[in-house]
């Protein structure tokens, strides 16, 4: 089977970037880490990907010049850092930037984020905390393919958890990513695999054998 070029976004913690390490590196997932890149050096992320030998690029924020579309303008360095890369999927793991045009462009239907709900419950920021003010009895999470709107997009995994009486933001936000742990990894298996189509903004999964 072919392998799958993958390129990473991480901000942060970095759980979900270890999970799909751990899978690549146990071979339950044909894919290649090219390159894990983040927008915050202090990131653990960083340091998870060099403790695996994998390459890793952090791009400053404050590094961008043009004021008037700051976004736009970080986009394209990162771009040329995946471009620099061949990356042919890209994982939002728990990156905190806004994605703009330039990034969507150049990988409409190939760039995957994770999300702690079942969306489109509860997009944004503090998505448990929400969950949690809002009283649900079930909350999860979701992998979907990165469309323009934030947390938007072909859903493509999801996986329910319950929301327990007494639970804090801690204790859901442990539940769920539990789960982001195992459907990120699952999400790009299938990528891999071609068993991914999508048609009027909705995601088929192929099951059974591939021609
Ligand atoms: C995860 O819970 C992920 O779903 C969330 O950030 C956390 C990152 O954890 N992402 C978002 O909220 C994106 N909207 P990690 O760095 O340990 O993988």
């Amino acid at each position: 089977m072919r392998v799958i070029r993958v390129g990473i976004l991480a901000s942060g913690r970095g759980r979900n970037l270890q999970a799909i390490i751990d899978e690549v590196e146990a071979g339950t997932v044909p894919a290649e880490i090219v390159v894990v890149i983040s927008d915050n050096h202090k990131a653990p992320a960083l340091e998870r990907a060099r403790l695996h030998g994998l390459a890793t690029v952090f791009l400053d924020p404050k590094s961008v010049t043009d004021a008037a579309h700051p976004r736009q303008a970080y986009d394209r360095k990162l771009l040329q850092a995946l471009n620099r890369y061949q990356a042919e999927l890209v994982i939002l793991a728990g990156y905190m930037r806004i994605v703009s045009s330039v990034l969507l462009d150049a990988y409409a239907l190939r760039m995957m984020n994770i999300h702690p709900s079942l969306l489109p419950s509860f997009p944004g920021l503090r998505a448990q905390q929400q969950a949690l003010d809002h009283g649900v009895r079930i909350s999860g999470c979701t992998v979907h393919f990165v469309t323009e709107g934030v947390d938007e997009g072909p859903i493509i995994l999801q996986r329910a958890v319950p929301v327990h009486e007494g639970d804090t933001v801690e204790t859901l936000s442990e539940r769920i990513l539990n789960e982001e742990c195992q459907l990120l990894p699952q999400a790009i298996r299938l990528f891999a695999e071609g068993r991914l189509h999508v048609t009027g903004g909705t995601v088929h999964i192929r099951t059974g054998k591939l021609a």
